[in-house]
């Protein structure tokens, strides 16, 4: 039976399961191993993590700590509450007037930061205000309705996760910003911000940033440099705004003070090191790896709301899950007909129910003619998120158009 308890009630014998956290953020060969003693206890809780989860059939149990069962049901009644919660903004466009703006948006986004991590390899200065018009473009697509440019935020190739990776967290920081109502200056802050926060990647080695395998301990602690080559390169441009900088220096820390590479604790990370932290976890857990099959984006927001017992301010995540919806737009559901349909739009203020196209009936195993519906009438509902993987579709054959 698989259980979750405190890292301090680790003894040896016991046998992990999962070590609950960042699959990056660990230098272990593999998330489950035996506790073969105290030095292996040590260097778990020197990593910052806080609560494993065990495996008692296969070593020593813990009686009164709760089953990974009660643990999900547990977070998946606070997930509803929290979609339950959300304040009207309706947008301002729909999904299929925005799509094809999105995309070529989002294409556009990708080849400028390509070419951007390429020029500060090579040594050259960032200009800002060759960044201001993408900065506000991504801006205007998000508040106009982010239903479409989030998902294709959500696909990435290996080979180009870097820089994907950059607009995405923009475009999610962004609608995170709308969420809490931050001013239109701010809001751009943090997007110049997010585009930039990897900009130090650029200085670490290829073979480490694209290795297709687990990092070594050196080459993990090589990889975390680059927040401290960011902060370096942004400290050189002219024109940065404390807010950008904060947003890139500050999204490795952890609320809890686990995070790098200053180890700031609490209040102590600026808000938008605080949003920059969480969305840069949702997003790198989100996205598939050469090496990891990424979370379905409900599953990786549930995870975020895990972690925010120590991680995260509680607070900040239940607004970010509010911004993209607990069933994010483009993600796999299934509805109480039997039927999977992808979300297309959220209904503002009403997160539990979407606006979907559904696509396939799971009782006849078969494609069925797309038809978008409107969750909040008729007698279908959301039962849970489903995964693209198991049922092979292709995600992005099912992008808005
Ligand atoms: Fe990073």
């Amino acid at each position: 039976m698989l259980k979750k308890i405190s890292v301090s009630e680790l003894i040896p014998g016991m046998y992990i399961h999962d070590l609950n956290c960042e699959w990056m953020e660990h230098p272990f060969l593999t998330n489950s191993f035996p506790v073969d003693g105290k030095a292996r206890i040590a260097k778990i809780r020197s990593l910052g993590i806080q609560e494993v989860y065990i495996d008692t059939d296969r070593g020593i149990d813990l009686p009164h700590a709760p089953t990974a069962e009660e643990v999900q049901a547990d977070l998946h009644q606070r997930m509803q509450q929290i979609a339950s919660s959300q304040t009207e903004r309706p947008n301002r466009v729909d999904v299929a007037t925005e799509a094809p703006r999105a995309r070529n948006l989002h294409n556009e986004a990708n080849r400028i930061i390509k070419n951007l991590m390429t020029d500060v390899r090579l040594g050259a200065q960032i200009e800002i205000e060759r960044m201001e018009p993408l900065v506000e473009n991504m801006i205007d697509s998000i508040f106009r309705n982010p239903c479409a440019l989030l998902p294709l935020a959500g696909l990435k190739k290996h080979d180009t996760y870097t820089f994907e990776h950059s607009v995405s967290v923009c475009a999610l920081m962004v609608a995170f910003a709308r969420e809490l109502e931050l001013p239109y200056p701010v809001t751009k802050d943090i997007a110049l911000g997010a585009l930039l926060h990897d900009v130090g990647k650029a200085i670490v080695p290829d073979y480490i940033l694209n290795k297709p395998a687990r990092l070594t301990a050196k080459e993990f602690s090589k990889m975390q440099e680059h927040v401290v080559f960011s902060i370096d390169i942004l400290q050189k441009t002219p024109g940065i705004a404390p807010i950008a900088m904060n947003v890139a220096a500050q999204h490795h820390e952890r609320y809890d003070g686990s995070g790098y590479p200053r180890r700031l604790k609490g209040e102590e990370i600026s808000l938008y090191g605080q949003m920059a932290s969480i969305v840069d976890v949702y997003d790198a857990i989100s996205s598939n790896r050469v090496y990891h099959r990424g979370l379905q984006p409900s599953a990786a927001l549930t995870k975020l709301l895990e972690w925010s017992e120590h991680h995260f301010e509680p607070r900040l995540v239940h607004n970010f899950i509010r911004a993209i919806g607990i069933y994010p737009a483009g993600s796999l559901v299934r509805l109480s007909s039997g039927r999977l349909a992808v979300v297309r739009e959220q209904n503002e203020g009403d997160l539990l129910y979407p606006q979907v196209e559904v696509i396939y009936n799971t009782d006849l195993l078969c494609y069925l003619t797309p038809e978008i519906i409107d969750l909040r009438s008729g007698n279908d509902s959301v039962v849970s998120h489903e995964d693209f993987n198991k049922w092979h579709i292709n995600p992005k054959l099912w992008l808005p158009s």
